[in-house]
C-alpha cells in the first residue's frame, strides 16, 4: 500500500502548501481556524479532496481517514447517494422558510428506528441538540440542575462543557469531583448548577442524583465518551442513573451524538437503556451540519405551542432542518441497514484487535478501547473506568501525539487523543494499511 501513501517530494513528505495557507489564515481567523480540533504542530492541514474513505492535502498527500469529519461520515467522503440527493435537492433550492416534506421522511425513520424516539425536532449541530434536550428537560421538569460525568465532551454549552478538562491541580477529591468552569468567563451559576460524577461510579451517581433531588432536571449521559476514554459502560452504572433519576423525578438525557453510530437503533437498544431524551447529529445528516432532539412526547411536547400560547421551549434557526442537510441525512440513513453496521462492527474488531497484536509484538504497555466502528489507543495500561484513568500525564500525552504524528506521516489521519473511526467506505486493504502504519507508528 505504500504507493498510496503521500506525496513526496524528492522521497520527502511536504507540507509546504499547508504551512503557507496557515500563515496566511492566522493574519484574519484567531489561531488561523474557526475549529480548534484541527490544530496540529507545526500547521493544520489543508484538505484538497476527499474521496471514499481517503483524504488528500494541498501537498498531494494522502491518508487514510480515521476520524471521517469526528465520527460524522459514516458513508466516507463524496459518496454517490448522498451527492445525488444532494444534487437533486441544490437544483429545487437550498433553504426555504417553508417547510420541506424530506424533513418530515428522516423524522420518521429515525422515530421509526428507535423505541424512546417518539417525537424528533431537528437542529444544526450536536451543540444545539445537547443545549435543546436540556433545556426541554429544565422546562419539562421545572428545575435548574444538571448533573454529567467528568472529562464527558457534549459540546460547546455552558452547562455541558463544565469539567471538561478538569485535571488533578482541580478537579478535587475523588469522593466530591469538583465542578470546573472550561471557557474563562463562564459564570458562577453555571457551575452551581452542575453536578459532576464520575462515569461508572454507581454508588456516587446515586449520591449525586439524590443530593440535588428536587432542584435537578436531568443526568446528561454519553454511553462511550471519547474524551473519558470510551471504557465500557458498567451495566451497574446506567441501572443506578436509570432509577434515581425516576426516583427523584428528573429526566436522563443521553447523548447519542457519536453513540448513534454504534448500531441501527443507536447504542440505547444495544444496551438496553430507556431515556426520556436524546441529543443526535453528525451521522443523521450524511455530512452536513444537523442535529436532533429525540425523546419522549412529555419532553418532547415542551417545544410545541399549547393552544396558540409559545412552546415552553421555543426553538428554530435560519438553516434548522434545510432540505440540503434533510436529504443528506436521509440518503445516508436509507444505506445504513443492519449488514452495514455488522460490517462496521467486523472492521472495528479487526483494526482494535490488529493494533492489540501490533502493541504486544512491539512489547510497549499501551491499550486499546472502542466499540464498533470506534477505537482509541492509550500510551499506558490503567485499567479505564473514568476520566481519572483516561487522563494522561505530560510524557504520556507527548508520546501519543508523536505516535499520531508518525500515524499521519505513514498516511493514516486520526483525530487527537488516539481517537480513530471508521467509515462504510473502508476496505480490508485500507485496514492492513492503517495496522502497517500503526506497527511503524509504534514507540518500540
Ligand atoms: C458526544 C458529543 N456530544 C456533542 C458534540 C457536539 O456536536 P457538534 O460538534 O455537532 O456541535 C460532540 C462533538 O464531537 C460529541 O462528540
Amino acid at each position: 500500500m505504500a504507493e498510496r501513501i503521500g506525496s513526496q517530494v524528492g522521497g520527502q513528505r511536504s507540507e509546504a502548501q499547508s504551512a503557507a495557507l496557515y500563515a496566511r489564515a492566522r493574519q484574519w481567523i484567531p489561531d488561523g481556524v474557526s475549529r480548534a480540533t484541527l490544530l496540529r504542530r507545526p500547521n493544520p492541514i489543508y484538505v484538497d479532496h476527499g474521496e471514499g474513505a481517503w483524504v488528500t492535502d494541498v501537498d498531494g498527500n494522502r491518508y487514510l481517514d480515521c476520524n471521517n469529519n469526528f465520527t460524522s461520515l459514516i458513508m466516507g467522503h463524496a459518496d454517490p447517494a448522498i451527492a445525488q440527493a444532494v444534487s437533486a435537492q441544490m437544483e429545487r433550492g437550498s433553504a426555504f422558510a417553508l417547510a420541506c416534506d424530506i424533513e418530515i421522511e428522516l423524522a420518521s425513520l429515525l422515530c421509526a428506528r428507535v423505541e424512546s424516539f417518539e417525537l424528533i425536532r431537528f437542529c444544526n449541530s450536536g451543540t444545539e441538540a445537547v443545549m435543546g434536550a436540556l433545556k426541554a428537560a429544565r422546562a419539562f421538569t421545572g428545575r435548574p440542575n444538571v448533573i454529567k460525568v467528568e472529562g464527558a465532551y457534549h459540546g460547546t454549552y455552558d452547562h455541558a462543557e463544565a469539567s471538561l478538562a478538569s485535571d488533578p491541580t482541580n478537579w478535587g477529591d475523588a469522593a466530591a469531583p469538583a465542578t470546573v468552569p472550561f471557557a474563562s468567563g463562564t459564570p458562577d451559576s453555571v457551575i452551581e448548577e452542575v453536578g459532576i460524577i464520575h462515569f461508572n461510579d454507581a454508588a456516587g451517581a446515586r449520591a449525586a442524583i439524590e443530593r440535588q433531588g428536587d432542584r435537578l432536571a436531568a443526568v446528561l449521559l454519553d454511553v462511550m465518551p471519547s474524551q473519558v476514554g470510551l471504557p465500557v459502560i458498567e451495566p451497574e452504572f446506567i441501572a443506578a442513573v436509570r432509577e434515581a433519576t425516576r426516583e427523584v423525578g428528573a429526566l436522563l438525557v443521553l447523548d447519542e451524538v457519536i453513540s448513534f453510530r454504534l448500531g441501527y437503533s443507536g447504542a440505547q437498544t444495544l444496551l438496553g437503556i430507556d431515556p426520556d431524551i436524546t441529543a443526535v447529529a453528525k451521522i443523521i445528516g450524511g455530512g452536513f451540519p444537523v442535529g436532533g432532539v429525540a425523546g419522549r412526547e412529555g419532553p418532547m411536547s415542551t417545544f410545541a405551542r399549547v393552544g396558540g400560547a409559545r412552546a415552553k421551549v421555543p426553538s428554530g434557526g435560519t438553516f434548522t432542518a434545510n432540505p440540503i442537510t434533510m436529504a443528506a441525512g436521509y440518503a445516508t440513513m436509507k444505506q445504513l441497514d443492519h449488514a452495514a453496521f455488522a460490517r462496521l462492527d467486523d472492521m472495528g474488531e479487526a483494526v482494535r484487535n490488529g493494533l492489540r497484536s501490533a502493541i504486544s509484538k512491539t512489547g510497549v504497555d499501551w491499550q486499546v478501547t472502542g466499540r464498533g466502528s470506534l477505537f482509541k489507543v492509550h500510551p499506558h495500561t490503567r485499567h479505564i473506568r473514568n476520566y481519572r484513568d483516561a487522563h494522561l500525564s505530560s510524557d504520556e500525552a507527548a508520546e501519543l501525539e508523536q505516535f499520531e504524528h508518525a500515524m499521519q506521516a505513514g498516511g493514516v489521519y486520526l483525530s487527537g487523543g488516539g481517537f480513530g473511526c471508521l467509515s462504510l467506505a473502508t476496505t480490508d486493504d485500507d485496514i492492513a494499511h492503517l495496522l502497517a502504519a500503526a506497527t511503524a507508528a509504534l514507540p518500540s
